[in-house]
């Protein structure tokens, strides 16, 4: 039976970029024997115009009804004067929690060819191979009570809430801790429990579920979130698994990106529901949409995770990593890790090298 995949390319450069990652997934479906069909839905932007919402109805059933959902990225200047409730991001928020993706999953390898790109010192940087757990429908952004209340004295008064529960914690632990054993690594716990209570909670859970729930032979450390953000730069390398809260995660697994050189070579997954959700880290960059500009690695890098944590297909999302890092050694380069003395190609032809190396590997 084919493999029913959700495409919703987005905004900006989402297309492009989505159009490579779509063509790569064809071509190892043929080469490895399985079959996948595409079906598209508007979301973000292009669905706000053409009918008013970020989100229908109908593209959320054809989410929840395919095997897996590949995201390109959403919004853009276009869009940027709408409410909140309506704004093209709404949807992405809404995806993640309708389809009950609490767990984010983002690689942070720097190829080597690339480990000039970075604006870190080789040194620093070379070896980096990390992995960003980050909860993803909890804490801070979807926490009671939120909002902008008018007090009487005509001041304005913002709240966001971070709330966690010890389920949402231990889940999310577990996914990290069994990340970990499957990369036969080692897990930090990001926390603030020196300040906020409810990262102590989420330390003791943590620490629990290590504890009682079969992960004794992995190797537990905790973090305080703004030592992390500083050890990231310092030496990324004494890090395997990092699980940490919604906002914290947010904010060092973009940190951790700025390790390889450019958002646009890092892939996601959000999983934890029956249909995951893959997506490039990247937004819509609509400075340089409809250029050819776009690096599409992060998207076929996106696909590979979709083989390995959906579709199972894990030796063709090794064929596909193999095929990237062989192009980029080969000195092929997007304009976003452009070097010296390598050969700048678009979006569809760094696309279509990776394919014909797809092809020549075994
Ligand atoms: N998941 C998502 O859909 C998502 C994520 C982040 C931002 N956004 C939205 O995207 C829009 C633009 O946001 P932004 O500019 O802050 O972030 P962005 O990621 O779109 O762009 C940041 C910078 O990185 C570059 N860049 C991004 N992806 C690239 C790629 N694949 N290849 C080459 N260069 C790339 C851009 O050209 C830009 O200079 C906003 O509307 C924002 O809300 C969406």
């Amino acid at each position: 039976m084919n493999a029913k995949i959700a495409v919703f390319s987005g905004d900006g450069i989402g297309p492009e970029v989505v159009k490579e990652g779509t063509e790569v997934l064809s071509l190892v479906a043929s080469l490895h024997g399985f079959g996948v069909e595409f079906e598209e839905g508007l979301v973000g932007g292009a669905s706000i115009d053409a009918s008013g919402k970020p989100l229908t109805d109908p593209v959320l059933k054809l989410a929840k009804q395919s095997d897996a959902v590949l995201l390109g990225a959403m919004g853009g200047p276009k869009w940027d004067g709408l409410d909140y409730s309506i704004r093209p991001e709404r949807a992405l928020l809404a995806l993640r929690s309708e389809l009950g993706l609490f767990a984010n999953l983002r690689p942070v390898r720097l190829f080597s060819a690339l480990a000039s790109a970075s604006t870190l010192k080789r040194k620093v940087v070379e070896g980096t191979d990390l992995l960003v757990v980050r909860e993803l429908i909890g804490g801070i952004y979807f926490g009671q009570p939120k909002g902008v209340t008018r007090l009487p004295d005509g001041t304005e008064r913002g709240v966001n809430t971070e709330v966690y529960t010890t389920p949402e914690i231990e889940r999310i632990a577990r996914v990290a801790f069994e990340a970990a054993r499957k990369r036969r690594g080692y897990v930090t716990s990001v926390d603030k429990a020196n300040v906020l209570e409810v990262t102590e909670l989420w330390r003791r859970v943590v620490t629990r579920v290590h504890r009682e729930g079969g992960y004794a032979d992995i190797r537990l450390d905790h973090m305080l979130v703004d030592n992390c953000a500083m050890q990231l730069l310092r030496d990324p390398k004494q890090f395997d698994v990092i699980v940490t809260t919604n906002m914290f995660g947010d904010i060092l697994s973009d940190e951790a990106a700025m390790l390889t050189g450019s958002i646009g070579m890092l892939p996601s997954a959000s999983i934890g529901g029956k249909v995951g959700m893959y997506e490039p880290v990247h937004g819509s960059a609509p400075d340089i949409t409809g250029r050819d500009m776009a690096n599409p690695l992060a998207t076929i890098l996106t696909i590979a995770l979709m083989l390995r944590h959906s579709l199972d297909r894990s030796e063709a999302a090794d064929r596909i990593e193999r095929a990237v890092e062989a192009v980029l050694d080969e000195g092929y380069r997007t304009t976003d890790i452009q070097e010296s003395g390598r050969r700048v190609v678009g979006c569809r032809e760094m696309g279509s090298l990776v394919r014909e190396k797809i092809q020549s590997l075994h």
